[in-house]
């Protein structure tokens, strides 16, 4: 092993204990931090990194995924029906959405939907008609500016709390789900659950997984059906992922590594989370001092150092850090022959414009190099991607995802 295997192989051990995302127990606040950025809009971090990405020469693809045509460039469109109730988390959806993504080259939309905040708590699980009306609404505005679009189960927190007391429910869901869009053209997908984390372990989420395809496949033979990764779509988790042999049944996975660097400050994170001015991609001119609570826990303090005091090809926030995640998809690629996608990447507004843009390209490029379809996180809230007031693109999103 090289030096740098070592240091890679260390992280990731680290970072498999760490919890990647806490469950959102912030009393429905956003999880984005949506309204405080809507409001007053504070003036963009000025930390800017020292080293370019372009230093460190990215190692050679081993495997690609099978293309997933109709879903190879998407959006998020978060923080809207995901909310307690769409428009709480700041964001409703608007038609120029749609218009925008299309404007913009992307070819779908990845929709998070809390079904399980519109539907009975007792059997029969009925979904409300006049939610079903607003994701019908969504369905149709994705077809009629040609988007595909990704229907995706999210937020049901306490099936991540008690996966065996709401097997039943949501299996339920999913089979009036299907049922109800079993008409609409191959252009809409199915995400069974968004981030599977907490309780609902590999052992349980795969036989529930499974069940809930099959409740699918009754009325949707060759529907797409999109299975996430337990520990929030890790990569690292693909390998514990088993799914029914079906060429329409594909695995993913979500990109936020490094997570202090992506997730900085982001409210929703525990406090060892919120040292501020990581730069992408590191070391950085001035090394940073962790928060106190990060000072208390070793891998975070291993991070940090790591972080200020590494070379960039060695360091922990620098392009290597990508490519080794990348390097668990592939494996797993290789290992199941199946299709994989990347549902979700992202950097909050904590970091700086030029950090933002350059994590975002590398990650794109590399999912893209893959032939894996991606959907950047989000349209709304603190990884906000576009304006619709406006019309606009942030600057650095838009230059990360396209140029
Ligand atoms: C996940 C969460 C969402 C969060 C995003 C970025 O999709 O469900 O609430 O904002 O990841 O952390």
């Amino acid at each position: 092993m090289r030096p740098l295997h070592v240091f890679v192989a260390s992280t990731c051990l680290i970072a498999a204990c760490i919890p990647r995302k806490p469950s959102l127990a912030n009393g429905g606040a956003t999880p984005s931090g949506a309204s405080a950025t809507a409001a007053g809009m504070p003036p963009p971090p000025q930390s800017v990194a020292i080293h370019q990405v372009s230093e460190i020469e990215p190692p050679p693809i081993e495997v690609a995924s099978e293309p997933l045509p109709g879903f190879t460039r998407g959006i998020n469109l978060g923080n809207a029906l995901d909310a307690p109730q769409e428009g709480s988390w700041g964001v409703t959806l608007d038609e120029k959405h749609f218009v925008m993504a299309k404007a913009a080259g992307l070819d779908h939309i990845r929709l998070p939907v809390r079904f399980n905040s519109h539907a009975q708590n007792q059997p029969p699980y009925t979904i409300e008609e006049s939610f079903f009306k607003r994701v019908d609404w969504a369905l149709d505005r994705a077809q009629a500016h040609g988007l595909s679009i990704i229907i995706d189960l999210h937020h049901y927190e306490e099936l991540m709390k008690k996966p065996v007391e709401h097997g039943d429910r949501l299996v339920a869901i999913w089979k009036q789900v299907a049922e109800h869009y079993k008409g609409r053209p191959a252009s809409v997908a199915f995400e069974l659950i968004n981030e599977p984390c907490n309780e609902l372990k590999s052992a349980l989420l795969n036989p529930l997984q499974k069940r809930a395809i099959a409740a699918i496949r009754a009325t949707n033979p060759t529907r797409l059906i999109i299975a996430d990764s337990y520990f929030w779509a890790g990569a690292d988790y693909l390998k514990e992922l088993e799914l029914p042999v079906d060429p329409n049944v594909i695995a993913s996975f979500h990109h936020y590594q490094p997570i202090l660097f992506t997730h900085q400050g982001m409210p929703f994170m525990p406090a060892e989370f919120q040292t501020r001015d990581i730069v992408f991609p590191g070391p950085p001119a001035t090394p940073v001092t962790a928060v106190e609570a990060g000072q208390k826990l070793d891998w975070v303090n291993t991070w940090i150092n790591a972080y200020n005091s590494q070379p960039i090809a060695t360091n922990a926030n620098g392009p290597n850090a990508i490519f080794d995640y990348f390097k668990l998809v592939e494996a797993y690629i290789k290992s199941s022959k199946r299709r994989v996608y990347l549902g979700e990447f992202g950097v909050t507004d904590n970091a700086d414009p030029k950090s933002r843009e350059e994590w975002l390209r590398l990650v794109r490029k590399e999912a893209e190099k893959r032939k894996i379809g991606w959907a950047v996180w989000d349209d709304g809230g603190k990884f906000r991607a576009m304006n619709v007031a406006s019309g606009t693109w942030v600057a650095p999103i838009h230059a990360g995802l396209f140029e």
